[in-house]
């Protein structure tokens, strides 16, 4: 199916584009074209890739949208993964809402005008809002509480909008905590796995805010590349889903797991508790086992042993 096909990546030079670019090109799609801002990527991420690909410097929903849909003109897929991420923009709302929202629509209405066979969405778990309680669940009513979450969901709701006017096929897939190699290229916000790499590294202890008992779930970026793929190959179209672990990892297990990855003798420091105290954010992975067939298969440990070489690789 991709084989043979014209693909286009927004967000292409990012840090989950470029694991996908990388895969499009190991798996000889036609022609790849990435739509990206080059805001927070950057074209060496797609190392040798960046000479098998189309790079469209473009800022979807901010610049004139003329060469976006040039660029558009006989794409057969698109992987939608360009935005204005929380962490990055959350001082600048009106930013997010123009790149995530307006320019999401200005997007689809050009895959739609050419058309494109089928979108996939990268969402966000931020577009169910919570902070803990049961693992999400796709069939709860979101309550988004930041303008990144509300600008995911509305990204959603775009996509059901453009499906039942102009029959785009597509499938949102709300990503939990996607984690590895090239994550963070050196702009906004560090994860707790790229700090305490770092901190490592530099033979200083880990840091644990509070109790450690803040929660989450990882998953690694190979893993979502693989499952952004099978939601574009799958024929189920028009469904929003959840790419987790579904493992729930506290951080002190995670700290504990990166000491051990590191083989060093150091200690964790604990710090006064923060704003994620009492956190607890994992996602229900049953819809996609279903529905994709796929799960998680990367451990924790080797997932985080890659992240770490890289990391020490290249800094
Ligand atoms: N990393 C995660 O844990 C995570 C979790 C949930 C959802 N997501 C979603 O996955 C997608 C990829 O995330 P990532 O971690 O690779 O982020 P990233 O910041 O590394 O990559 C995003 C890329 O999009 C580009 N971009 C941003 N706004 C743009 C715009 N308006 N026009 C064109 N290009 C633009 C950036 O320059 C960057 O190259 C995003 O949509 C994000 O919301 C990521």
């Amino acid at each position: 199916m991709l084989k043979n096909s014209t693909v286009m990546v927004t967000g292409g030079c990012g840090f989950i584009g470029s694991h996908l670019v990388r895969h499009l090109v190991e798996r000889s799609v036609k022609r790849v074209v990435i739509i990206d801002s080059l805001r927070y990527g950057d074209p060496g991420n797609l190392g040798a890739a960046s000479s098998a690909v189309e790079i469209v410097k473009h800022q979807i929903g901010i610049d004139t949208p003329e060469p976006l849909h040039e660029a558009m003109k006989g794409v057969d897929y698109l992987f939608h993964l360009a935005a204005e991420k929380h962490n990055q923009s959350k001082d600048s709302p009106i930013t997010v809402l123009r790149s995530n929202v307006e320019g999401m629509h200005t997007l689809l209405a050009s895959a739609a005008a050419e058309g494109v066979k089928k979108v996939v969405f990268s969402s966000s778990l931020y577009a169910y809002g919570r902070m803990n309680g049961a693992p999400f669940v796709e069939t709860e009513v979101p309550h988004p509480n930041t303008v990144y979450g509300i600008s995911k969901l509305t990204g959603e709701h775009l996509l059901a909008h453009f499906a039942l006017k102009q029959g785009l096929a597509y499938n949102a897939l709300r990503y939990l905590f996607v984690y590895g190699p090239r994550q963070f290229a050196g702009m906004g916000y560090k994860s707790v796995i790229v700090k305490n790499c770092e901190r490592l590294l530099a033979d200083q202890s880990p840091i644990i805010f509070g109790d450690g008992k803040q929660t989450l779930d990882y998953v690694f970026v190979d893993d979502v590349v693989d499952a952004t793929v099978r939601a574009l190959e799958t024929e189920v179209s028009g469904e929003v889903i959840n790419i987790g672990s579904g493992i729930a990892t506290p951080v002190a297990r995670l700290i504990e797991t990166l000491i051990s990855v590191s083989k060093k003798s150091i200690r964790p420091s604990f710090e006064p508790a923060d704003w994620t105290h009492g956190s607890f954010r994992v996602g229900n992975v049953e819809k996609v086992k279903k529905v994709l067939g796929w799960s998680a298969s990367t451990s924790l440990e080797e997932g985080l042993r890659r992240t770490y070489d890289w990391i020490g690789a290249n800094s």
